[in-house]
């Protein structure tokens, strides 16, 4: 049978663009859990719209980009400067992304977002304007429109104000946080109205659906039902898809896990040097103050722990300022003993999972914070944590250190069998699925 056509739709492409002259790029796969989870999608036929993160002011360099993108399956979406210092840097990740994970903004900065607050929107509505020109040029009858992510909250309706036959879906790979947040929004009703004329509409966990099911019937005052949200009759259907190393993020706890490790040498002098904690936190989203400040944050932590602990011999925590390719990071995960994810928020966090898989041989353990995703899924075979507790992920990591063969066989069993039978794949065809069958429903009800 014939592949189905899928447009996925993100702010962010696979690939990220290095220019290396005049009409010559050089492609590099993208950080993040986004373009893990989309690998899944390989059943399709499916092309990619997105930005390739680099500002291509030349119409020789966007044509070179174009041709070179297109034999990775790859559309650019091109935003200037501008565009992307207001869009990307300000109203997605210094408004939506701590907002979403509930991470508070000092006050000096809170202000100052305050009063860039509607530049800073206009400017996403006409970034999102722009990728849903793209998708508009590219689309063909029958395809699926697949939008991913916060950065494109506003395109559904763009798209569907373009044909409204137009199939589309929008899936949100951070958490949704509680109406009460997303009230405090000034933007809160139209950022919602645009997500629900998509067609499906899904989340990592069944709360982060409640959450926006109750924050359409508090906020626009529309009916919630089990199946979804209903208005004027048209039913936009919420799903709960569930789904199975940091990026220098604030929602990932790096601080909060190395003072919990350092708690834990203080306590725990036998594991001088016997111990090393491996952190890689890939630099991202550099241009963000808030971004910057954490960076040098960890860096004097870590300078601190290691002068206290370290010897001649032996440092207690290698931190790298950089990625690893997949097939390193496989590596690392196979030969880890205990890993240790402390994010304060996470959509998911596809480390857990990637650990987990990786693990068959060493029955490792998992160290989890109850504030990712992956906690609804994982929590059996891990062990839970409340990052904010930097007591309980000490002891934590005292207990995953200590376990007993039997018991880390038993936990690493039980979460394999979920990794293993929750993939990707199969996360990608549900969703396109249901939307595929969303859009018949509707047909029939009309
Ligand atoms: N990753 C990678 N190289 C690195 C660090 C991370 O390829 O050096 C990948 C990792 O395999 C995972 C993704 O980046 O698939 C991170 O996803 P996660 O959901 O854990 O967090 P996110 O970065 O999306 O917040
Ligand atoms: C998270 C977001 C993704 C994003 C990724 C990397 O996983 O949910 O949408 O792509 O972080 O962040 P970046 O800003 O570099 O795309």
């Amino acid at each position: 049978p014939e592949r189905q056509r899928l447009l996925v739709v993100a702010n962010r492409l696979p690939v990220s663009a290095v220019r290396r002259g005049e009409d010559s790029w050089s492609l590099d796969i993208s950080a993040g859990g986004l373009v893990t989870a989309l690998l899944g999608v390989k059943e399709f036929e499916a092309r990619w719209i997105g930005w390739a993160g680099v500002n291509v002011p030349d119409e020789i360099g966007q044509k070179a980009l174009t041709k070179a993108l297109a034999e990775k399956r790859c559309i650019p979406v091109f935003l200037d400067e501008e565009i992307v210092h207001q869009y990307y840097n300000g109203y997605c990740n210094n408004i939506l992304w701590p907002l979403f994970h509930y991470l508070g903004l000092p006050q000096e900065d809170r202000l100052a977002t305050t009063r860039s607050f509607q530049s800073q929107f206009a400017a996403y509505k006409k970034a999102n304007q722009m990728f849903a020109d793209v998708v508009n040029t590219h689309y063909e009858e029958g395809d699926v429109v697949w939008c991913h992510d916060y950065h494109l909250m506003y395109l559904p309706e763009c798209l569907k104000k373009y044909n409204t036959k137009m199939k589309v879906g929008w899936f949100l790979h951070t958490p949704f946080p509680s109406s009460e947040i997303h009230r405090t929004l000034p933007s809160r009703s139209e950022l919602l109205r645009s997500v629900l004329a998509a067609d499906l509409v899904g989340f990592h966990t069944y709360d982060y659906a409640r959450h926006f099911v109750s924050a359409c019937t508090r906020i626009l005052g529309l009916e919630g039902t089990p199946e979804g949200v209903e208005d004027q009759g048209r039913l936009t259907r919420v799903a709960a898809v569930m789904l199975g190393v940091d990026r220098l993020d604030m929602i990932k706890g790096i601080p909060q896990k190395i003072l919990a490790f350092e708690k834990f040498l203080e306590e725990n002098s036998t594991w001088h040097e016997k111990v090393v904690l491996l952190q890689i936190a890939v630099p991202t989203r550099t241009d963000v103050p808030e971004y910057q400040k954490l960076t040098s944050q960890v860096h004097e932590i870590v300078g601190r722990i290691n002068g206290r602990f370290g010897t001649l011999t032996a440092v207690p925590i290698h931190h790298l300022d950089r990625s690893l390719d997949f097939p390193k990071l496989c590596a690392l995960y196979a030969v880890t003993d205990v890993a240790l994810v402390t994010s304060l928020r996470d959509g998911m966090n596809l480390v857990s999972y990637e650990f987990v898989a990786c693990q068959d041989a060493k029955k490792g353990v998992l160290i989890l914070s109850e504030f990712a995703g992956a906690a609804q899924s994982l929590g059996a075979g891990a062990i839970l944590v409340n990052p904010w507790n930097i007591t309980e992920v000490a002891a934590s990591i005292g207990q995953a250190l200590n376990m007993h063969p039997e018991e880390r066989e038993k936990r690493h069993r039980h979460n394999f069998h979920h990794v293993t039978t929750h993939t990707a794949q199969e996360w990608a065809e549900t969703f396109v699925s249901e939307l595929n069958d969303t859009v018949v429903e509707a047909q029939l009800r009309t």
